[in-house]
């Protein structure tokens, strides 16, 4: 019963994260539940469960999505229909239970205006069915037909550089043009009366990966319209950009410019936020037009580009009304980065605080990197079950077969021009299996973390736009503190800024550039409430307009910090730093701390360096309410970092999560109600021996229950741990 009211048996709609009680310590070899009875926790997570299921039934949403995915995208206005059968069949036999379909077929759907011809997508998809293929239908907005922009050339995107571009490419529209919103709705909705009821559509894609602004003569208008209306009166606009700086004051809205490259701050920031509501509303029209005709069990997603971590919009905005999370998972050139792609998905993860789906990821190579080479021969498997580990519920290959012609001949897929199997296929296949074998263990279980890193468009681009050092990296400084946490076996959300924090022990901000008055609020009253708060580097200098607070670094939390930042440094060559918290390099970055209160203590100071650093300040804490607060002003070395990042769990209780693990082996953890499920890899080039402090239930492997394994490189181990 419990397991059947599992929490992806809910909608997207009703999922929420697990309760704090739902958090499970790993005290040497037993699992416990951590603040309240196992029984009491049953009883309320089975209330809890059933209030939500009965809100699902209510919205006659249940879950179309229940299981572990494994997927393609899948062309098939690109072969002849006599084809398809073949290549269904060959997925089904990789275990392939997903394709996406029709994501740049518009001149196939609608191939003159008002001419739609979805009959062959719809033969398609009974066809997969018949496979036991699901379909996710992409909405073909990416890609608009000739017959479109030759009507209609002011639907037509204009480049950064003022050139207008043609067809030929894909992304070619203009995201704010209004009538080419029109066209999309149309053919959202055309898609939706058609496929909105079929029982093999479990979801939609709007469009693919939102990428290319527009920098056209209208664009610049409505992004005019859009600041008069935010800020209402060009005083408080002058006022907010101190635009007194270079005679920039403006007396009039059209004379705002629309940047393509530098600028006021303030200008380029509002820049940012308009685009991103550019995009959310150019995908909301599609969104509108499904849902009016869509049952509620099919989900709406986006595919996310930019290898997850790309900034030119906000991400927590486009997934907003989205009921799933999804991204596309590349590694480019090189091997898999088990760090750096594990904290993609988990950032990922934080855009809904819910599972997610890999929408598109490469079956060994991509053609578009400076290198093409392939990922070795486990690799694929292994990133596939990294995926899994992380949250996702859906892995699908980019692509199942190389279209004959057009710009991604090189690319990897499944199966070669000739419809048969390429090398890379069995591994998949295999990897297919195993999601089959392991998908009861999965369902219902997801990554529950005591410690959330906190992530903030705002700051992200306030920082971009003035580095002050090249070598100041921000997926470097967030891996910097990402790293260590998962090397201690820990799980990481990295949420937004604005995202509720309570339940966590520690959250660590890692360059949260700009906090306004009322994030600093929300950040001291998890302080007060006893969480442990870690600023990093360059917190606090900006306000919401990406002015400079006017009370130095951390701004708004200086008081309650009892010190500040004296002064930031752009470094050239590292810096010694010791104390209680460890010893190392600052690199990159360091800023100078003053401690004005007595109960602070110096966790690091800096050693001989320019003269101003020397012996200052580099790290100071205060116990503030029932918590405490944390500011480290350098970017630190991996070394300096671990033991710093161990003094932060230490202080804040956090509860180890698994055993001590051999090096290079990743464990992540989902859990569910009733278990708890470990995915094991071996990112090592060496065999890595583990013993289990107790027996488990080996998943991917025939016989049963295991108390040691062996990783090979490149090797995977999922285990299902049951309170015995
Ligand atoms: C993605 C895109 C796909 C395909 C793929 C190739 O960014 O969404 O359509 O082009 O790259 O790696």
């Amino acid at each position: 019963m419990a397991e059947s009211l599992g929490i992806s048996s809910l909608c997207h709609r009703h999922r929420t994260p697990q309760a704090p009680h739902m958090i499970k310590g790993w005290r040497g070899s037993t699992l416990t539940l951590k603040t309240v009875s196992a029984k009491a926790a049953q009883s309320r997570i089975l209330a809890t469960a059933l209030a939500l299921l009965a809100l699902c039934l209510a919205c006659g949403a249940l879950h179309a999505q229940k299981g572990t995915w494994m997927g393609a995208a899948w062309y098939p206005e690109q072969w002849p229909e006599s084809r398809w059968d073949a290549d269904l069949q060959r997925m089904e036999e990789a275990h392939l239970n997903v394709v996406r379909v029709g994501e740049f077929a518009w001149s196939r759907m609608e191939p003159a205006e008002g001419r739609y011809d979805l009959d062959w997508l719809e033969r398609a998809v009974r066809l997969a069915e018949k496979h036991h293929i699901a379909a996710v239908l992409g909405t073909p907005t990416d890609a608009p037909p000739a017959w479109l922009t030759a009507a209609h050339p002011e639907t037509l995107r204009v480049d950064a550089a003022g050139h207008l571009a043609e067809h030929g490419q894909r992304r070619q529209f203009n995201y704010a043009n209004p009538l080419y919103r029109v066209y999309c709705a149309k053919i959202a909705e055309q898609l939706a009366r058609r496929f909105g009821h079929d029982p093999n559509v479990i979801g939609w894609q709007i469009g693919n990966e939102y990428t290319d602004e527009s920098f056209d003569a209208e664009t610049r208008r409505r992004f005019q319209d859009w600041i008069k209306a935010k800020f209402r009166t060009l005083d408080a606009l002058n006022s907010a950009w101190t635009t007194a700086y270079w005679s920039q004051t403006y007396d009039r809205w059209d004379e705002i410019p629309l940047p393509s490259a530098g600028g006021n701050p303030g200008l380029l920031l509002e820049h940012r936020h308009f685009v991103s509501d550019t995009w959310r509303d150019f995908q909301h029209v599609q969104v509108e037009a499904i849902r009016k005709f869509a049952q509620k069990r099919q989900f709406i997603t986006t595919n996310i580009g930019g290898l997850g971590w790309s900034d030119n919009f906000d991400h927590y905005e486009i997934n907003n009304e989205l009921d799933l999370a999804s991204w596309d998972d590349y590694v480019g050139q090189g091997h898999l980065n088990a760090a750096r792609n594990g904290a993609m998905h988990d950032f990922v993860r934080g855009w809904k605080r819910a599972d997610f789906w890999v929408m598109e990821t490469q079956p060994g190579t991509v053609n578009w990197a400076p290198v093409n080479n392939a990922l070795d021969r486990g690799e694929t498997r292994a990133m596939a079950w990294q995926a899994i580990g992380h949250g996702a519920d859906a892995v699908l290959y980019w692509q199942w077969r190389s279209a004959l012609n057009g710009q991604e001949q090189y690319h990897g897929a499944l199966v070669g021009p000739d419809g048969e199997p390429l090398p890379i296929y069995a591994e998949i296949a295999a990897t297919g299996g195993e999601f089959e074998r392991a998908a009861r263990s999965l369902e219902g279980t997801a990554p529950v973390a005591q410690v959330a890193l906190l992530h903030s468009y705002d700051s992200r681009w306030a920082i971009d736009f003035q580095p002050h050092s090249r070598n100041y990296d921000q997926l470097e400084v967030l891996l910097g503190y990402y790293a260590p946490l998962r090397d201690e076996r820990l799980t990481v959300d990295i949420v937004s800024a604005g995202a509720p924090i309570d339940g966590y022990k520690l959250v660590l901000a890692p360059s949260l550039n700009v906090i306004s008055a009322d994030l600093a609020a929300r950040l001291m009253a998890y302080v007060q409430q006893g969480g442990h708060l870690v600023l990093g580097p360059r917190s606090g200098m900006k306000d919401e307009h990406d002015a400079l607070n006017v009370q130095r670094q951390p701004g708004p939390l200086v008081s309650a910090l009892g010190g500040r930042v004296e002064q930031f440094y752009a470094l050239e060559a590292p810096v010694p730093v010791s104390g209680a918290a460890g010893a190392g390099s600052a690199l990159v970055w360091a800023e100078q701390l003053s401690a004005r209160d007595d109960a602070e203590q110096i966790l690091l100071r800096y050693g001989k360096a320019n003269g101003w650093l020397d012996g200052q300040a580099a790290m100071i804490s205060r116990v503030v309410g029932k918590g405490r607060i944390t500011y480290l002003g350098a970017v630190l070395d991996p070394a300096a970092m671990r033991s710093t990042v161990a003094w932060m769990i230490r202080d804040a209780n956090v509860e180890q999560e698994f055993a001590p693990l051999p090096p290079d082996v990743e464990v992540c953890r989902r859990v569910g109600q009733n278990r708890t499920i470990y995915v094991l890899l071996n990112h090592g080039a060496a065999n890595a021996d583990l013993a289990l402090p107790h027996p488990m239930r080996n998943v991917l492997a025939a016989g049963g229950t295991a108390t040691a394994i062996t990783l090979e490189p490149q090797g995977v181990a999922v285990l299902e741990d049951s309170p015995h």
